[in-house]
């Protein structure tokens, strides 16, 4: 074969790849079509199939607010449920830009899926917003000009926690979380922020993601005897962790606190196990504003069930989105207008009002809550206006 003809066939090979997959092209140029196309990449199932829930109820609450259209524009939905499973999550968000060509994909709710979907979304530049999922670098070294997040990143709740503690005389922590990127980062955070203070970490303990099997990890807690336990996990297996914690007989004997996921969704399930846990995050139920108040109310009677701290997120994510697309009159397509839109917006939050950071991730209040009553109420501001550090962040 002629070395011409060969590379011919290779090119032609390479393009087919890139047509597959899609991830070489560096964006994909599609008509403006009459309605909307937003696709939800969310779990449905397993330990964080609730969250996923509550998310799309949250922004499904905001659009129809809006009488359910996007910048005068009709939407068309598209889902799939990523199982917060990493192993497929390039593969579904491919799913959503090659197969069902949406034009926002809203995704999802584990750090290590996200990470798929941010290769997809950097190599096609689709416009992704971050509906939960904390991983640090989505807005710090990989953050992208079409990404932005309405939630937090990992570290942020356990930054505000460290000073809480060692104000309370709690000086000696074990940690415990699930090991993947979304716990190692929330220590990262606590860690910072609890030795700055004069904490020490005693002991740091973990088990796989989605693990439940807490009860030799218990034991050992209990023999190490720490002042304080301090932890990340959420959805199904902190509800499980919870009523263990109680079952262990170390509820009441050493204290246990968290970043806020460990009491969000969960109160219902866990019960009076969970009284007493104090935890720190960007939302708590009881926000005595006439915005939170509404919001509850308004979720509260269209899905008959309680708001948490990832419908409050869903919904942020709408109202965003709602910004973007009614500074572009529905033309996604303007895309300088529409990221500078995202950009500049002020989000009027049940959780307060945040804005976004330049890495584009939220700027917010932490708050300190308690459980009482299978309700998470504030008792103070951990942290005013926190902002990530958006490490190596460097748009364009
Ligand atoms: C994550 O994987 O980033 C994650 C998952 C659930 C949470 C918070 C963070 O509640």
């Amino acid at each position: 074969m002629s070395s011409s003809r060969r590379l011919v066939l290779s090119r032609s090979a390479t393009l087919i790849a890139a047509a597959s997959t899609g991830l070489l092209l560096p964006e994909i140029v599609r008509a403006q079509g009459a309605k909307v196309r937003i696709g939800l990449m969310l779990p449905y199932t397993g330990t964080f199939a609730q969250l996923g829930v509550a998310i799309e109820n949250g922004l499904r609450l905001a659009i129809d607010e809006q009488g359910g259209k996007l910048g005068g524009r009709e939407i068309e939905w598209f889902k799939v449920d990523d199982e917060s499973d990493p192993s497929k999550g390039v593969e579904n968000a491919t799913k959503l830009v090659q197969r069902d060509k949406v034009d926002v994909i809203i995704g999802t709710v584990h750090s290590g899926v996200q990470m798929g979907i941010h290769k997809v979304a950097r190599d096609t530049g689709v416009l992704t917003l971050i509906p939960n999922a904390g991983v640090h670098a989505a807005t710090r070294a990989l953050c992208a000009p079409n990404v932005f997040r309405t939630s937090f990143t990992n570290s942020q709740p356990t930054l505000a926690l460290g000073k809480v503690l060692v104000d309370k005389g709690l000086k000696k922590a074990v940690w415990i979380t699930w090991k993947y990127a979304a716990g190692d980062e929330a220590f990262e955070g606590f860690k910072e922020s609890y030795t700055k203070a004069g904490g020490t970490i005693v002991k740091e303990l973990g088990l796989p993601f989605p693990n439940v099997e807490f009860q030799a990890l218990l034991t050992e807690i209990a023999a190490i005897k720490p002042d304080v336990v301090v932890c990340f996990f959420a959805g199904g297996g902190a509800a499980k962790f919870i009523k263990d914690y109680a079952a262990a007989g170390l509820k009441g004997k050493i204290p246990l606190y968290g970043s806020g996921f460990l009491t969000e969704g969960v109160l219902d399930a866990a019960g009076p196990a969970a009284d007493g846990i104090v935890t720190t995050m960007h939302y708590s139920d009881s926000l005595d504003t006439a915005r939170n108040k509404k919001f509850r109310l308004d979720y509260a009677k269209t899905y008959k069930s309680q708001p948490d701290v990832y419908a409050v997120q869903g919904y942020d994510t709408g109202l965003l989105l709602i910004q973007g697309a009614n500074a572009v009159k529905g033309d996604l397509s303007s895309k300088a207008a529409l990221y500078k839109a995202m950009e500049t917006a002020v989000i009027d939050s049940p959780r307060g009002k945040w804005t976004m950071s330049k890495a584009h991730n939220p700027v917010q209040d932490i708050y300190l809550r308690v459980v009482e009553n299978k309700e998470n109420k504030v008792i103070g501001v951990a942290a005013k206006a926190l902002s990530d550090s958006g490490a190596g962040c460097k748009m364009g």
